[in-house]
């Protein structure tokens, strides 16, 4: 059985802290090199920094599958805007190719249907070739080029992606709400 749980202890943020180490350490090292990697895991996945984030509307789950830990996400709903930014979506490399990415995507898009948000977005480096392929087979397609400067003199060369979320339930409502003839 596969479950996703909400972090809000301390103990479930040091559970993101130790796999955020782990898959970034073995994806983003090739990518980027050793010190943006660790210049970049102070800054967006220590334990007060994810601490900081779940206090500025940030969530972040855990999956876990038959009890043990295969991944995490993290996500920015923004109701006002109809957008929801996918800001982490990391599997354990031996977890990955079993459906736990496309079931955390699903996840974002069932929120999103939930909170009536139309657009789900997120950015990736642009070397990030492989999960490129990945979001595009999930139904992304690519808005463009954006570069962020995140101080410690590195950048991040990103694409934006952004897809569109079946607005079944929007129409539902829709149709339900008019008159009958
Ligand atoms: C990207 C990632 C989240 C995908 O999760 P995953 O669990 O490996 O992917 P899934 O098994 O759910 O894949 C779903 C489908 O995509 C296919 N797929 C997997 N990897 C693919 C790839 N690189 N390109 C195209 N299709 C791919 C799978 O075969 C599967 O197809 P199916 O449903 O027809 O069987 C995961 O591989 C990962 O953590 N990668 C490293 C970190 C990373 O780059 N994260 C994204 C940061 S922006």
């Amino acid at each position: 059985m596969t479950d996703f749980a909400r972090v809000r202890t301390e103990e479930q943020i040091l559970d993101v802290v130790r796999l955020a180490r782990e898959v970034w350490t073995e994806y983003y090292v090739p990518l980027i090199g050793q010190e943006q990697v660790e210049y970049m895991l102070r800054q967006f996945q220590s334990e007060g920094s994810i601490a900081a984030q779940l206090a500025d509307g940030y969530e972040y789950y855990t999956v876990s599958h038959e009890g043990k830990m295969v991944g995490y996400m993290a996500i920015v709903p923004d109701e006002d805007a109809g957008t929801l930014m996918i800001s982490k979506i990391y599997v354990r490399k031996s977890g990955r190719g079993h459906g736990f990415g496309r079931m955390m995507l699903e996840f974002a898009e069932s929120i999103c249907r939930e909170r009536r948000i139309g657009t789900l977005w997120l950015t990736i480096n642009k070397n990030n070739s492989q999960s490129l392929a990945w979001y595009m087979r999930m139904g992304f397609k690519n808005a463009g080029s954006i570069m962020q400067d995140i101080g410690g003199g590195f950048v991040m060369d990103d694409y934006r992606m952004e897809k569109t979320v079946g607005g079944q339930s929007l129409a539902d409502d829709v149709q339900e709400a008019a008159p009958e003839e």
